[in-house]
Order: structure tokens, then sequence, then C-alpha cells
């Protein structure tokens, strides 16, 4: 877990990046997304990246911390489908699971991306690992 304002630019930096074709199939993703999902490019490509979520991924945990890490951007996991169906960027942190089962916070930024025809071709989605956001118990 990063502790230092160096190791979060660090942990920001390394971020996972999916991308998807417009039926939100995945076509790639980053080097970074392995070592911090558990899951290879060939477990990933051509799924939905749905296969993140899991039993504790639901949509009142999502809204909670939601508003407690973006408050003015808060939003429900729901924004995901939403958003994906008014073709407008979206950001959610939401509950995911790692292919070894352990859970983790990602704060996910889905954004779509435009072919000359002026229709979505592809979205991108930036992972961010969120687990040290998250204010610990006192
Ligand atoms: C580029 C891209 C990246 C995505 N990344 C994630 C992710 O990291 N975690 C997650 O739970 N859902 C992610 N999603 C959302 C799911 O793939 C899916 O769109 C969402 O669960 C709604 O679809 P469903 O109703 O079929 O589950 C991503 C979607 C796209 C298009």
């Amino acid at each position: 877990m990063p502790e230092t304002a160096s190791d979060v630019g660090h942990q920001l930096c390394s971020s996972q990046v999916v991308i998807a074709d417009r039926s939100q199939i995945v076509t790639h993703v980053n080097q970074a997304f392995t070592p911090v999902t558990g899951y290879t490019p060939q477990d990933t490509v051509g799924k939905k990246c749905n296969f993140l979520q899991g039993t504790e991924t639901n949509q009142l945990a999502v809204q909670v911390i939601s508003r407690l890490l973006f408050q003015a951007h808060g939003a429900s996991f729901q924004t995901i489908r939403d958003a994906l169906k008014r073709e407008e960027p979206c950001r959610v942190a939401l509950l995911n699971y790692k292919k070894s089962g352990e859970p983790f916070w990602n704060l996910l930024t889905i954004s779509p991306l435009y072919g000359r025809d002026g229709k979505v071709s592809n979205y991108v989605g930036l992972q961010v690992l969120a687990a040290y956001l998250v204010p610990r118990a006192s």
C-alpha cells in the first residue's frame, strides 16, 4: 500500500488501462493490469470487465464510497450502465476482486472514443487501485 505522496504518484502513473470495443468487450489491457488484478490478457480479452465484480460489489457500498471519495462527482454503480448508454465519461469507485479473490477498491473512469463518423468506436477505462484512499477506521 502506498504511504507517501511519491508512492501515490507512482501508483497513479502505473494505473491499469483497459480498452474495449463499442460493445464493451475488452480488446487490450496494459502491462499494469495483470500485476494488480492477477488476470492475464488471455483471461480478459474478449470479455466484459464485469468479471471483476463479486458478492460485495453492491450499489449501496459504491454510492457511499463514491460520495466519500469524489463528493461532487459522487456516482453509483448504475452510473456505469447509464453513462455507457448515454456515451458520456463516468467515474465511479467500486469494489472489485482480483483473480485470487482478494477485493480491491477501484477508482474507475470510463471514457468513450469517437471515430471519424462521430460515433463511439471504443471505450477506455482507467483503473486506479484505491485502497489507500479509503479512511482507516479510528
Ligand atoms: C473500458 C471499460 C472498462 C471497465 N472496467 C471495469 C472495471 O475495472 N471494473 C468493473 O467492475 N467494471 C468495469 N467496466 C464495466 C463493465 O464492463 C460493464 O460495463 C458494467 O458492469 C455494466 O454492464 P453489465 O450490466 O452487463 O454488468 C468497464 C467497462 C468498460 C467499457
